[in-house]
């Protein structure tokens, strides 16, 4: 097999894809983050050089860059990667406007290079399990699923995590991050969706916990997105920073229905199946927890569901065959955190989610710029939250201050840790 030379770009989430390259298939050859000090940490451990300046780390000799920058500026770097004959691989979001879609995926193909999108919850343990039962016909035809991503993080881990009052983590609208929840349902019934109405919870709302007070946000708390799938299926994805951490994917079939457990370790699997119209030769119930279908203890060694990125992007890369969670597959889940914060901003009505393959349907995308990003915001553009221009609440703007000034960037934490 040929040795696949990787670099990553941002190595705060990127420190995770770094450490475990190597038992992925990769070899890690470079890094680059403008964040100087960590940049050398991370570098010192790894014992691989470091760029501060992103063009100059393109040069490096190497067959592929993984993504981890910031969150709303994702495509711009991947084009420019795909452009330098790279193969990409890309965090959330993959892209920030419908016209960033568009862009993507015909710069893939036209570049010919392998894109993935390092969308890691389809492959925790009880996902894939629930796609090798759904593709067995355990379950029957999919007709109904809920994905939840809820992720309350506590105000100072939140402050240190999004350092400054414009870092990403501050304002994004709360449809944007709706990948974790919609990728798992994706991947196990191989659906895609075509319609989604949002609704958010209001910044206003959100203050009544203290612990969003005591931050310098100013986007709205939750959202809930719901959509029609092309099989005719219902989705109903619930995300983001309520209270009641859990990561929970349910899929209804016409024969039977699966989720992972609620109560106590998450890992485990539900398995429902009524006892009438079968021979009774299964379980009505059955709780248990499934192994990774492939390298199973390294897996759990290395990071989880994170392990499978590295794994399936190298494993693409050698086959030369785009991966599951391919370019057409990041833009539509983009264009669901999209177009639901465009219903939630017109009274939750409905809107399409296009078809990137068809290069008709993406000619009438392809100038769309629609953005909440408040650093080029115009009177054509939306704000982050709902409820317009919201500032910052004092008493959390005055706390993330102090943390920013006491601490800085020294204390930024890796993810996951
Ligand atoms: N899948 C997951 O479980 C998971 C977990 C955490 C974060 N993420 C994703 O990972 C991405 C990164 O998030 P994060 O938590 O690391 O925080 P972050 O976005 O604050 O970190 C980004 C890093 O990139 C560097 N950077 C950005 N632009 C740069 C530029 N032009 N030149 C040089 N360096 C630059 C920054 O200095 C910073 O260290 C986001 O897209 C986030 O959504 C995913």
């Amino acid at each position: 097999m040929k040795e696949i030379k990787v670099g990553v770009f941002g190595v705060n989430r990127g420190y995770v894809f770094s450490r475990h390259a190597q038992v992925t298939g990769l070899k890690l050859v470079a890094l680059c983050d403008s964040y100087e000090k960590k940049l050398n940490e991370v570098c010192n451990d790894l014992k691989v050089p470091g760029y501060t300046d992103f063009d100059k780390f393109l040069e490096h000799d190497m067959d592929a860059v993984i993504l981890s920058n910031y969150f709303h500026q994702k495509t711009p770097y991947a084009i420019k990667c795909l452009r330098a004959g790279k193969h990409v691989m890309a965090e959330t979001i993959p892209c920030f406007t419908m016209g960033e879609c568009v862009a993507l995926v015909r710069e893939v193909e036209k570049s010919k290079k392998i894109y993935m999108f390092a969308e890691n919850y389809p492959y925790l343990n009880y996902n894939q399990e629930m796609r090798r039962l759904f593709k067995a016909g355990k379950v029957g035809k999919f007709i109904y699923g809920e994905g939840e991503y809820v992720h309350p993080i506590a105000p100072t881990s939140y402050n240190l995590m999004s350092p400054g009052e414009n870092h990403w983590r501050n304002w994004i609208p709360a449809t944007y991050y709706s990948s974790h929840s919609l990728a798992p349902i994706m991947y196990i019934t191989e659906t895609w969706p075509k319609k989604v109405n949002g609704f958010v919870s209001p910044h206003s709302v959100g203050l009544s916990d203290r612990a969003v007070r005591m931050t310098a946000r100013r986007n709205d708390l939750g959202s809930m997105i719901v959509l029609r799938m092309d099989n005719g299926a219902l989705v109903k994805l619930l995300q983001f920073s309520l209270r009641g951490h859990g990561i929970w994917t349910r899929i209804h079939g016409s024969a039977g229905q699966m989720e992972n457990t609620r109560i106590g370790e998450w890992h485990y699997l539900r398995v429902r199946k009524e006892q009438y119209l079968q021979d009774k030769k299964e379980p009505k119930e059955h709780i248990y927890m499934p192994d990774f279908p492939v390298h199973n203890d390294l897996a759990w060694k290395h990071d989880g569901c994170d392990f499978f990125m590295g794994y399936h992007f190298a494993e693409a890369i050698q086959k030369n065959k785009q991966p599951f969670l391919n370019v057409y597959r990041a833009a539509a889940m983009s264009a669901v955190a999209i177009q639901a914060y465009r219903s939630v901003l017109a009274d939750s009505s409905t809107m399409e989610i296009p078809d990137f393959t068809n290069e008709s349907v993406r000619r009438e995308y392809a100038n769309d710029h629609w953005s909440p990003d408040p650093e080029k915001h115009t009177s054509k553009q939306p704000w982050p939250s709902i409820e317009g221009n919201v500032k910052p609440n004092k008493e959390g703007l005055a706390f993330a201050r102090r943390l920013w000034k006491q601490k800085g960037r020294e204390s930024y934490r890796v993810l996951g840790e």
